[in-house]
């Protein structure tokens, strides 16, 4: 199988859902449309909708049923980006190659966007409740991980824990199962939601440690990583006293921890019947990705 080609397909299929959602968009005033369209268009690697198409082919789950779910996740994920890069939060100013949405937009209508992206993010949820109990569930399952005891418990944690002296393993736990891990869950559960619960615990499992894999690289990258791959800057974590893998168990030590949790979604992973080739390959993406 090769691996690109194939995610170019999940991703050619969400981009065209997107692009659709972005040419119906027709709120005023224009600077709101034009800072929405701004985060969302071209430069994210839509890791998460991805994700979701894939499981959805593990577990036979037609990709009709899931396309709004990844759009509604996928709006999550930029508005918390587009937060996460104020200066109140990181201070970033470029993110997907581009100024970040503050620099361009300023501050305030940043938060708009963002506010915006989220409200619009649980209007699509709402519209698939109408489908039936088991698209209530996926959708209470999106809300519940994007929501106080997920993302923003993650990101109140982060902010909490900026300039500590002593750094300790449960706290990193904590912010990256929720900062960055729920989010990743997510779209991992949501198929099996959708036919009934299928490999619903070892979906569970593989998304949390997946979304840890996802964070042990980003803060890899954040030292070892370049600008132009990444499209965000690099070196923020040091300057901005982040709580970080690298803090903890040092660059050789995040590597390490890594590879055996790479290993442990592989595991999990040949624990479910159905073709698993291309999340396998997934996981090794991951551990080995440069942006
Ligand atoms: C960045 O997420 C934030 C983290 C959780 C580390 P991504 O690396 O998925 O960002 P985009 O969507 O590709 O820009
Ligand atoms: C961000 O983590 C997680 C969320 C946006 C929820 P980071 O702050 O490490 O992400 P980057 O490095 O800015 O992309
Ligand atoms: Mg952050
Ligand atoms: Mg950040
Ligand atoms: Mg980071």
């Amino acid at each position: 199988m090769d691996f690109n080609e194939k995610y170019s397909g999940y991703l050619n299929e969400f981009n065209r859902a997107l692009n659709s959602f972005c040419e119906n968009l027709n709120c005023k005033p224009e600077i709101l449309c034009e800072s929405l369209k701004y985060s969302l268009a071209l430069g994210g690697k839509r890791i998460r909708p991805v994700l979701m198409l894939a499981v959805g082919d593990l577990l036979g789950v037609d990709r009709s049923k899931l396309i709004n779910f990844a759009l509604a996740v996928e709006l999550i994920h930029t508005y918390s980006l587009i937060h996460d890069d104020l200066p109140s939060m990181d201070d970033d100013d470029y993110r997907r190659g581009k100024a970040s949405n503050h620099k361009v937009f300023g501050e305030g209508n940043a938060i708009l966007a963002g506010d915006g992206l989220m409200n619009t993010a649980y209007s699509i949820l709402f519209k698939e409740c109408r489908k039936g109990a088991e698209y209530v569930s996926a959708s209470e399952f999106i809300c519940d991980c994007a929501g106080i005891y997920g993302m923003i418990a993650g990101q109140s944690a982060d902010l909490l824990h900026e300039n500590d002296s002593i750094h300790n393993e449960n706290t990193l736990n904590f912010i990256y199962e929720n900062k960055t891990g729920k989010l990743i869950t997510a779209p991992v559960v949501v198929p099996s939601i959708i036919c009934g619960g299928r490999c619903f615990s070892e979906l569970k499992a593989f998304g949390r440690d997946l979304g840890y894999l996802f964070q042990v690289t980003d803060d890899i990258l954040d030292v070892e990583g370049s600008f132009d791959d990444l499209g965000k800057s690099i070196g923020k974590d040091l300057k901005e006293g982040k709580y970080t893998s690298v803090e903890l168990y040092g660059l050789d030590g995040s590597k390490l921890r890594a590879d055996v949790v790479a290993e442990r979604c592989k595991t999990i992973l040949e624990g479910i019947d159905g073709d698993r080739e291309f999340l396998i390959m997934f996981v090794n993406y991951v551990r080995n990705r440069k942006k």
